[in-house]
Order: structure tokens, then C-alpha cells, then sequence
């Protein structure tokens, strides 16, 4: 058997360990021949492929990134994209399926691409935790660890300055990320786009910090959305949430923040720095397990599925379950933190 294995979307740390996990069970349990497929979905359309041995793997679980590389490409799109052509190409390349890597948009191509009859095994990624088909999603265990380090930082520089420090983490649609951390770094206000606050009560949470001696930490997903947003900018003759001319979100609260309580404030947006480098030991463990796993489901033929983790289980599961709806934080897991705040 010959598999094509594909990482695309945005890139997380543990994306590596799943392609050494796989190469090796995959050849030495059942005799399977790999290739590369170079940036995500634009390779299988462009039939970008290279040989993936055991070599290729060495070392590869504690190295960020992809070494497969990655891309946003539709495989749908483009002239040489469609089922019809890419099952060509494969078949061109004695190619008998693909394992795809990737979140909510690689695994919805990938189950049209099953449903129109090419042979497609998924493993789950997103550093934002937000895919609802697994439990926990190698990267995110990362992401959290980088931005709870960042905040222990800003911390510290807060408390010398007397100042409020806001940082901005990942999570365009869940808040997660900002969850985690705010809880493991201490942050007096964690704001998500599940839960909308009003810039007041963001200040009054702050104030409370404040008169309590403490230098306010605030803890802002990049999706987060403010209640009163446009009234809050409307005396600037600025739209809400116009990024270009704005900043992300973090920049956009710090200084009504301070307007507003008269604490200076400073904004970090921590950025891309939480998808790069080194996956954690979770991750590098969860990353490697799935991609063991994965190795299982090929040479059952497990086409259609994805691996995913439950419990502390790695199970298969449909397409159909990383698609529709996200896993969001629910309302009892933000009030279990609010519960910090004081
Ligand atoms: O979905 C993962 C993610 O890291 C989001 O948290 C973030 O909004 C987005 O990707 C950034 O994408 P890009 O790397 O294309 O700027």
C-alpha cells in the first residue's frame, strides 16, 4: 500500500510527530510506502510528492512546524483541482489514499473529497482546541504553556510599573486558549468570544485588581468581542473591529482601559510565537498516539475516518463529527474561573 500524507492549514506544534508516528508503525508493522505531499492540498493537486522513510522521520517529534509544509489551498479549486483530477494524479502515482492533517477546512475537503470516492483517513490539528470530534487537539497544550510563560512575564513587569497589562492569545472563534492561560497565569480578566463583557464591566474588574494592590492582568482571545463595541469607538469615527486601522482586539482595549480607570496599560499580542517551536510532552505524546493510531486505520482501510481522542482513549471517528458546530467553552467552565476573579 502507498499513502500520501498532507498537513494544511495553519501550522502547530506536534504536526511532525504525527508524521513520525505513522512513517514508523506504517512501515514496520504493515510494510506501508509513504510519500510527502508538499504544502497541504496544493501538492496532491499539483502532484508535489517526495519519498517518506524512517530517515525522513528521525528525530522529528520534539521539531515545531511541518516539514511537509502547509498551505490554505481549496482542493476543490484551481484547474487541476477536483475529485475527478486529483484521483488521476494518485493513480498516476500509484497513490492508494491520503492521510490529511488539518482542521475544520482540511477535514471538510477531506470528506468530500471520501464522499466522491477517494480513499482519505484524517487526524484532527488546531491549536485553538475548537474542533468538538476530540477532546483535547495536539498544539493547544503548547499554545497554552507559551501564552501562560508570556503572561508570568508580563506579570512581573506589571507589578514594577504599577500597570495594567493586557495580552491578546489565539482563538479567532473559541476562547480556550485564553481560558487555560488566564486560569494557570492568575489573570483577573480572562474575556472569550463566548462570553461578551462590556468595556464597564472589564474596567470594573480591573478597578477590583487594582484596589486590591495588584497590577490587572487581562487575558483577551483575538475573537473576542466587545458588548457596546461601536458606541465605545463612535466618538473616534471609527468602525468596530476594523483591524487594519485599529490593531486586533488586545490594542483596541488597552487604551479605552486606561481612559477609562486611568491605570496605564499596555498591550502584547502574543501572536504566531504560540505555533512555533518545540510541541510540550502532552502534545509530543497525543501527536505521536495519533498518528500510531493512524497507522492502524490505513491498513484496515478506515477510509472516511479520522482518528481523535476521547478520554485518554484515541478512537476513530467520521468526518462528519470535526464538522458544523465548534467545540466552544461552555458557560460552566468560564464561571468556574470567574470564581478567581474576586
Ligand atoms: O486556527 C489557528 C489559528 O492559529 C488561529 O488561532 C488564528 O486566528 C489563525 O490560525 C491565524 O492564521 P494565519 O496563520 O493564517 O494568520
Amino acid at each position: 500500500m502507498k499513502i500520501g500524507i498532507l498537513t494544511s492549514g495553519g501550522d502547530c506544534p506536534g504536526l511532525n510527530a504525527v508524521i513520525r508516528g505513522v512513517v514508523l508503525k506504517g512501515t514496520t508493522n504493515y510494510d506501508i510506502e509513504f510519500v510527502g505531499i508538499r504544502d497541504g492540498w496544493r501538492g496532491v493537486v499539483d502532484g508535489d510528492f517526495f519519498p517518506l522513510t524512517r530517515h525522513e522521520v528521525k528525530g522529528l517529534s520534539k521539531v515545531g512546524g511541518t516539514i511537509l509544509g502547509t498551505s490554505r489551498t481549496n482542493p476543490y479549486e484551481g484547474v487541476r483541482g477536483g475529485a475527478e483530477n486529483i484521483s488521476k494524479t494518485l493513480y498516476g502515482h500509484r497513490i492508494d489514499g491520503i492521510l490529511a492533517i488539518g482542521g475544520e477546512g482540511t477535514l471538510a475537503a477531506a470528506d468530500r473529497l471520501s464522499n466522491d470516492g477517494i480513499n482519505v483517513i484524517g487526524v484532527p490539528k488546531t491549536i485553538d482546541n475548537d474542533l468538538r470530534a476530540t477532546d483535547y487537539s495536539f498544539g493547544f497544550d503548547t499554545a497554552v504553556n507559551i501564552a501562560t510563560d508570556a503572561m508570568d512575564r508580563l506579570r512581573t513587569t506589571g507589578d514594577s510599573h504599577q500597570r495594567c497589562m493586557v495580552a491578546e492569545v489565539m482563538g479567532r472563534h473559541v476562547g480556550w486558549i485564553a481560558l487555560h492561560a488566564g486560569i494557570a497565569a492568575g489573570a483577573h480578566v480572562i474575556c472569550i468570544p463566548e462570553v461578551p463583557m462590556s468595556i464597564d464591566e472589564i474596567v470594573e474588574q480591573v478597578t477590583r485588581a487594582h484596589d486590591r494592590g495588584r497590577a490587572p492582568l487581562v487575558v483577551v482571545s483575538e475573537g473576542f468581542k466587545l458588548k457596546g463595541m461601536d458606541e465605545a469607538f463612535s466618538d473616534k469615527g471609527l468602525d468596530a473591529f476594523n483591524r487594519p486601522r485599529l490593531g486586533g482586539i488586545g490594542e483596541q482595549l488597552a487604551p479605552e482601559i486606561e481612559r477609562l480607570t486611568g491605570i496605564e496599560t499596555r498591550a502584547t499580542v502574543l501572536g504566531h510565537i504560540q505555533r512555533g517551536g518545540s510541541p510540550s510532552g502532552f502534545d509530543r505524546v497525543l501527536a505521536t498516539r495519533l498518528g500510531l493510531h493512524a497507522a492502524d486505520a490505513l491498513h484496515e482501510g478506515s477510509w472516511g475516518q479520522m482518528v481523535a481522542m476521547r478520554g485518554t482513549d484515541i478512537v476513530r471517528v467520521p468526518f462528519a463529527d470535526a464538522l458544523g458546530e465548534l467545540n466552544s467553552v461552555p458557560l460552566y467552565r468560564y464561571e468556574e474561573a470567574a470564581a478567581l476573579f474576586g
